[in-house]
């Protein structure tokens, strides 16, 4: 499509920069803030253009040369923020955690996204796109596209490699956990040699194949079983560090009533259950599986019961008490909109909230503070590093 030369304006949310062109707004990938970009329109919609930056001609001192050859414009999706320097991409995602604060729930936050790790080799799970020849990659940027990946630069070294056969299968996922096992999930028939290499398959349906098609992952000393492609935190050092932000910020006291909601297989709810002992540990987690798994990882702990539900019906239904001293939450991208109120019903003293998006976070804290509220502390972590997603985990204390 046409092509124009703009100055580029700050970050937004979803890896791309504002840009001005004819009056109309333009979200630029590829690009920086304050840069003199060429820019070539890939989508337009009444409300904004989309674009990619093709030809750099004034540079943001923060630009360098992406690691990997398939990050740019028509290239793979995966990353966004492959061209920035690592000070750069903290910035980006500081400005953006910064900007939905303010904009969607009027609070100043002035803290700074926190590194966490190398930027590459830390994707334990890859799930992988299969184009109609068979080979297995990964998706252009707002496409259906499947480009050919050899090896993903911000993979860890130890996922399975599934570029040297033919899939018949639409996606595959690969597994690496902490403990050095190697997990793939899919449908489809494997060759001899790849399961040779692999501890476990698992079909999509959850059946297994070959394999226990369980993970162990090892987390401050602890053991954690987790099935199939059941959540798990993808970055190897973001369960030490999010248990570590989780615990400070929730400073469970002994005999407390703890509510730890979408739980996963039990990360935070094992040593929540620790540190309210011998007060109440309860795990609420919607997944059949991970809330199984979550059962056997908690079942030495005799203070820790799990219920398995949807967590707004167990709320709504009262399954959960009248009364909870800290709630530790940490749903999906969707945020907790539903719950929000149900929880602050509950009167806990604290309440963490661990969020991997900032805009679906902000919209809560502003209902949070309608009810009572305020925000104490929020850290963001930088858990995907070469992209624009961010995990941050905010603490709120009664008004
Ligand atoms: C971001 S993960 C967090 C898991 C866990 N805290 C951890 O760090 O391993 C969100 C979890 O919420 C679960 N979930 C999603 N929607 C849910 C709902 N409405 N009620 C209960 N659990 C839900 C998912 O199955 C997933 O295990």
């Amino acid at each position: 499509m046409s092509d124009a030369v703009v100055t580029v304006g700050p970050v937004a949310h979803g890896g791309h920069c504002v840009a001005r062109l004819d009056g109309q707004v333009v979200f630029v990938r590829h690009a920086l803030p304050g840069e003199v970009v060429e820019i070539r329109v890939t989508e337009r919609s009444k409300r904004f253009l989309r674009a990619d930056a093709v030809q750099v001609l004034e540079p943001s001192p923060d630009r360098v040369t992406p690691p990997c050859p398939l990050a740019g414009p028509g290239l793979c999706g995966g990353c966004d923020f492959q061209h920035v320097s690592e000070e750069g991409q903290l910035t980006l995602l500081t400005d953006v955690v910064r900007e939905q604060l303010q904009r969607l729930a009027g609070l100043d936050w002035d803290g700074r996204v926190e590194a966490v790790g190398p930027l590459l080799d830390w994707r334990t799970r890859v799930v992988w796109s299969v184009a109609e020849n068979g080979m297995a990659g990964l998706r252009r940027h707002r496409s259906h596209d499947v480009i050919p990946v050899e090896s993903c630069p911000i993979a860890h070294p130890d996922i399975p490699d599934v570029s040297r056969q033919l899939w018949d299968e639409p996606r595959v996922e690969t597994i690496a956990s902490s403990t050095g096992q190697r997990l793939l999930v899919t449908d489809a028939s494997i060759e001899d040699d790849l399961e040779a290499q692999v501890d476990g398959v698992v079909a999509s349906d959850g059946t297994v194949r070959a394999g226990t098609g369980t993970l162990v992952e090892e987390v401050r000393g602890r053991r954690f079983s987790v099935s199939g492609s059941g959540f798990w935190q993808v970055h190897p050092a973001a369960a030490t560090t999010l248990v570590e932000a989780v615990l400070a910020g929730a400073d469970v006291r002994p005999d407390d009533r703890v509510l730890d909601l979408y739980a996963g297989a039990g990360l935070f709810s094992a040593f929540l259950a620790e540190a309210c002992a011998p007060g109440e540990l309860v795990s609420v987690e919607g997944n059949r599986r991970a809330s199984a798994d979550a059962r056997g990882n908690l079942a030495e702990l005799p203070n820790a019961s799990i219920v398995h539900a949807p967590v707004e019906r167990a709320l709504r239904r009262g399954l959960l008490g009248a009364r909870a001293d800290v709630v530790v939450l940490d749903p999906p991208r969707t945020g907790a909109k539903e719950a929000v109120p149900a929880i602050a019903a509950l009167e806990p003293r604290r309440i963490v909230y661990v969020a991997c998006d900032p805009a679906a976070l902000a919209r809560d804290l502003a209902t949070f503070a309608t009810l009572g509220y305020r925000l104490e502390s929020l850290r963001g972590f930088a858990l995907f590093p070469m992209t624009h997603h961010v995990e941050c985990v905010a603490v709120l204390a009664r008004a």
